[in-house]
C-alpha cells in the first residue's frame, strides 16, 4: 500500500467530501448514530509536513478555501471545523473524516475509524485522542462495516478507498450490500475520484441494485473529463440521503467547481 493520504490533504476533493461530511452529520436524525469509516486516514494532517509541502495540493483547496470572504453555508461549516483544528490561529494542520466526525458526535453517539497502515493508524490514534465516542482500529474496514454497525437505529459507512486496487470498486458494491442488509436503515457515503466516464458509469451500474432507491450522486468535475489519466474531478454517492442533502451538496460542488476548477461543471442528481 502506496498511498498517503498526506499527499493530498485539504485538496479540493477533501473540501467536498468533508462538507458533505459535516452537512449528513447536520441532517442526522433524532436517535444515537454509530458512525463506521472504512478508510479512515491519519485523522489529521500537517500542511507544514513533507508530504503536503511537496504535492501542494492544499493550495488550490483549502488555502483557498480559508481564504475566501464568503462561502456558501455547508463550506462556512467546514470552515469552522478548520479553524477548530488550529487553535493558535493561521492554517497548519488540516482534518480528516474521523476528526471531523468525532467533533460533531452527540452523546450516545459513536465513531469508528478503520486504517489499515501502522503508521497512518498508529497517527490516527494519536489524532483521537481526547475524542471519547471514537475509536480507531488497525483492520480492513471493507471486511468490517457490516458486522460493526448496530442492525437497527441510525447508522453512517463512510467508504473512501485509495483505488490503488482494482477491487476497491467491486468490494464497495459488496460492502454497500452487506450494510444494507445488516441495517436497512443505514447510510452510506461513498468517495469516487472521476477520471473517464466509462468507470464512474460501470460502478453507478453495478451499484445499483445493491444500494435501492434514491440514491443521490454529486459530482464535482474540475475540467472537461477528456484526459482518463488524471484526476478530473470527484463524485460522491449518497446512499439513503437525508431530506436536504441535495441542495447542501449542490452549493459545495458549484462552488468547488467554480472556485478551483478549469471550465468544469457540478452535477447533482438522483440515480434512481
Ligand atoms: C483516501 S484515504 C482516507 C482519508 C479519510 N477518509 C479522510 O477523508 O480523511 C484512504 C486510506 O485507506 C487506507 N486503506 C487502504 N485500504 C484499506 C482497507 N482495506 N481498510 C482500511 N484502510 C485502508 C489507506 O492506508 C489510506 O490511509
Amino acid at each position: 500500500m502506496n498511498y498517503r493520504h498526506a499527499f493530498h490533504a485539504g485538496n479540493f476533493a477533501d473540501l467536498v467530501k468533508h462538507a458533505a461530511l459535516l452537512a449528513m452529520l447536520a441532517r442526522r436524525g433524532d436517535g444515537p448514530l454509530a458512525i463506521v469509516d472504512t478508510h479512515a486516514g491519519a485523522g489529521l494532517y500537517d500542511l507544514n509536513g513533507e508530504a503536503a509541502t511537496r504535492s501542494v495540493e492544499a493550495a488550490a483547496g483549502v488555502v483557498r478555501l480559508m481564504g475566501e470572504d464568503q462561502v456558501p453555508a455547508p463550506l462556512e461549516v467546514l470552515r469552522a471545523a478548520v479553524r477548530r483544528a488550529n487553535p493558535k490561529g493561521g492554517l497548519r494542520w488540516y482534518p480528516g473524516s474521523p476528526l471531523l466526525a468525532a467533533r460533531a458526535l452527540a452523546p450516545g453517539d459513536s465513531y469508528l475509524g478503520f486504517e489499515l497502515r501502522a503508521d497512518d493508524h498508529a497517527a490516527l490514534t494519536r489524532a483521537l485522542q481526547g475524542e471519547a465516542r471514537a475509536t480507531a482500529a488497525c483492520a480492513d474496514g471493507f471486511e468490517a462495516a457490516a458486522k460493526r454497525i448496530p442492525a437497527t437505529g441510525e447508522a453512517l459507512v463512510l467508504i473512501d478507498p485509495p483505488f490503488e486496487r482494482p477491487d476497491d470498486y467491486r468490494r464497495i458494491v459488496e460492502t454497500t450490500r452487506e450494510v444494507r442488509r445488516r441495517n436497512p436503515a443505514a447510510r452510506l457515503a461513498i468517495w469516487l475520484p472521476l477520471k473517464d466516464l466509462e468507470t464512474f458509469d460501470a460502478l453507478l451500474r453495478d451499484l445499483e441494485p445493491a444500494a435501492g432507491e434514491g440514491v443521490l450522486v454529486c459530482e464535482a468535475r474540475m475540467r472537461p473529463l477528456s484526459d482518463p489519466l488524471k484526476m478530473n474531478g470527484c463524485a460522491l454517492v449518497i446512499v439513503r440521503p437525508p431530506d436536504g442533502l441535495a441542495d447542501d451538496l449542490e452549493a459545495v460542488c458549484a462552488w468547488t467547481v467554480e472556485a478551483l476548477g478549469e471550465n468544469g461543471q457540478a452535477k447533482v442528481w438522483t440515480l434512481n
